[in-house]
This record gives structure tokens, sequence and C-alpha cells, in this order.
């Protein structure tokens, strides 16, 4: 029986894909330990005689119908391939978290199903998903190590020779360039709430707001040409209008329009052990996370790592969104470390978008006169006035 995502042997069935909707949403109340006295009989009683009541506790009781339920028992199936005798967990209480996963942190059942088949195939990542619990910890890492890996030609004729029609499906349907953009993308660090920002989903309430994005759309037609010599966009508004979204759709485009130039760095694919894409690496960066995991890497020898790949990717990438300058405290240590940055990205002729809240001189005096004598040599200036998006209603 074909269902509703696709998977024979999940056993997923029809009730599932008629009401994805409801299924997921819908859970059936039932009541434990309940002991109320009818009303009827409650007048029957002496007055004197207590009514008692317990409290009232309700679980949520999945059907073995709905999709959480049924994803639940995929990915318990998938355990016990690989781990016979894994103890059988509360179906219930995955199915809670299942419906969490997909209902709170708004993931598509179908893109759950992929990453359950990913990370349960995988013989390093499937030691991690042991429970749904950990499996909506780890979502995005899972989830974006799969993009990756569905992206490596090499990684895909290795999975087509060991797979059945559907599972290979699932490797098959992205044309090239599209697996290329959606690996680029994935390694560029995009915070999920910028995740999906483009031009197309900006939506410039006022004049000031039109101009920032024509101004945007401008520099992306340029071409790929300015970006190697170095040139960027320096954003510059209030709070909440829209800067970093700009800057996100920005990159995005200029990666949509010259998608064969652009890489993904090789540390990220340590697993597969072999190169995916050549290219271009772009990356954004918090300016306060760069700064923050600096300083614990001065003082904790294990965090330098990390720190150093952070930081190195700053300085290497051939575009770097560098976001919310100047919102970080000042002080002759900070000012050391962004003129170090900044200096070395102005020099190596590389690209850079900043985006910031603080005036001209209001920056000057955060992160000190010669680094924005240099951001403002490399950017093009966007001004992004107009109200705060979150205070839209
Ligand atoms: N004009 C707009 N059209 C559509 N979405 C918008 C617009 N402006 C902002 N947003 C959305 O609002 C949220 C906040 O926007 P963003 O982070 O870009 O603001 P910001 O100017 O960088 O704010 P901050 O100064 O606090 O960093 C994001 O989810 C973004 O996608
Ligand atoms: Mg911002």
């Amino acid at each position: 029986m074909q269902d509703c995502l696709g998977v024979k042997q999940s056993g997923l069935n029809k009730c599932a894909i008629q009401g994805l909707h409801e299924c997921t949403t819908e859970g059936l109340y039932i009541r434990t330990g309940v002991t109320q006295v009818p009303s009827s009989e409650q007048t029957k009683l002496e007055p004197s005689v207590k009514t008692e009541r317990k409290t009232v506790k309700e679980r949520k009781v999945y059907s073995p119908d709905s999709l959480p339920y049924q994803l639940s028992e995929l990915l318990l199936q998938k355990i016990l391939e690989h781990l016979p005798g894994y103890k059988k967990p509360d179906i219930n209480k995955w199915a809670l978290h299942m419906d969490a996963l997909m209902r709170l942190d708004k993931r598509p059942p179908e893109e759950v199903k992929a990453v359950i088949l990913f990370a349960q195939r995988d013989p390093f990542w499937r030691a991690n998903i042991l429970s749904v619990d950990k499996l909506r910890k780890q979502y995005d890492q899972f989830n974006s190590r799969r993009l990756q890996m569905r992206a490596s030609p090499a990684y895909q004729k290795r999975q087509l020779e060991n797979m059945s029609g559907e599972e290979a499906d699932e490797y098959k349907d992205f044309s090239s360039e599209e697996n290329r953009f959606r690996a680029v993308w994935a390694s560029c660090g995009i915070p999920p709430r910028l995740v999906h920002a483009s031009f197309t989903n900006y939506k410039p309430a006022c004049p000031e707001k039109e101009m920032a994005l024509h101004k945007c759309q401008a520099f992306v037609q340029k071409g790929l040409d300015l970006i190697k010599q170095g040139n960027g966009l320096f954003f510059q508004g209030p709070v909440g209008t829209g800067k970093s979204h700009l800057a996100v759709a920005s990159l995005r485009a200029i990666l949509e329009n010259n998608i064969d130039s652009f890489g993904t760095p090789s540390s990220d694919n340590q697993i597969c052990g072999e190169p995916v894409y050549d290219g271009l690496c772009c990356s954004m960066i918090s300016v306060v996370d760069l700064l923050s995991t600096l300083r614990e890497s001065i003082n904790i020898d294990n965090s330098r790592v990390p720190a150093r790949r952070i930081l190195h990717r700053a300085r290497t990438d051939a575009i770097v969104i560098l976001d919310d300058i100047g919102a970080e405290k000042p002080s002759e240590w900070v000012e050391e470390q962004l003129y170090g940055l900044i200096d070395l990205r102005y020099r190596m002729q590389r690209s850079t978008f900043f985006t910031t809240n603080c005036t001209l001189k209001q920056l000057e005096s955060q992160i000190g006169s010669r680094i924005v004598s240099r951001i403002f040599e490399m950017c093009e200036g966007v001004k992004v006035s107009g109200q705060d998006w979150g205070k839209n209603v």
C-alpha cells in the first residue's frame, strides 16, 4: 500500500495521508483518575457528605493512524534494524515530541521522514538518534548534513546502488544546479529566522525600504566581478527594518545567479571524506557571537578549534555577512580584533556585507575611525529606515 509519505516499509497508512494536518494537531484526550459525582446524584446526597473530586489529569493519546505516531514507529523500526535489542520506548511519548517537531518547529512531515531515513542509514549518524527527543534537538544539524550529502554526486551514486525505488527518489529529484545551491546555502550558516529571506519575500512598506531594495538588486545585477574586487554593502538603520533580511537576500541572489562559481568548505565534508563542491565560500557571522567565541577560546583550550574555524571563515570566505557590527561592548581588545579582521578583508579584496543599528558617529566611537574608514572604502551604503517589521499589524 502506498502511503502519504511514499514509504512502504514505514507502514504509514492512508488515514495519515488524508488527515495529514488534522491528524497531527488532533490528539485523543483520555481522562485518567476522574471521580466526579454526577449532578443529579449530588442533589440526593446529605449536605454534610463531602463530594470527592480527584484532580483531572489529561494525557494526549495518539492514534496509530496519526502521522506523529507513524513517524515515531518508522524511527523505531529503523533503530531496531541496526540495534535489535533496543528497549521498546513509549511510542505515545515519542509521538508527542514528533507532533511538536512538526507543529511547533514547523518541519514538513516529508522532510522529517527524509531526515529519519538519512540519519538511520548512516553508520556514524544513526548512533546519535535513538529517540525523537534527540532527533528534535539536533534536527537542523542532521538536515543540513543530509542536504549536503544529497548534493554530492559520489554520495548519491553510492546510495543509489543500495536503494530501492522510492528511497532512491529522495536523491534523484533535484537538478544538479539546485543541489549545488542547497549545499552551498546550507554551508553559509544563515540562522533559521533568515534562511528563507529573499528579494521576493521582502515587502518594502515605504519609499525608503523600496529604495534600499533597489540598491541591493542593482548591486547584485552588476555581477560577480564587483564581488571579486572586494566590493560589499553596508546596511544601516533602526531595529527590525530588515537590514539582515536584505543582506541575506542579496547573498542568495548572488549565489543563484552564479552558482557554478560557489562551493562548500572542504572541512564540512569530513564524513564523506571527499570535497563536495569547489568554489568560493560564503558565510554569515554575528559580530557579537564571533567576539564572544574568540573571548572564550582564550581561556578554554578545548574551544580553540571551533573558534579558529569560525575566524578562519570570517577571514577567508569570498563573501561574509558581518551582522550587527557595533552591538558589541567596546574595548581596546574588541577594536584590535575587528581591525585585524576587517583590515585583512580590505587588503585581500574580499567582499563583506555589514549590518548595523549605529549611526556613523556612534560606529566610530564603538569600533574606531580606522575601521569605519575601511568599511566605507569597501562598501556601498544602504540606508534601511521605516517601521520595525515586528511592529507591523
Ligand atoms: N520589509 C520586510 N519584508 C518582509 N520581512 C521583513 C521585512 N523587514 C523585516 N522582515 C522580517 O523581520 C524579521 C527581522 O528583520 P531583520 O532581522 O532583517 O531586521 P534588522 O533590521 O536586521 O533588525 P536588527 O537591527 O534588530 O538586527 C526577519 O524575520 C525578517 O525576515
Ligand atoms: Mg539584523
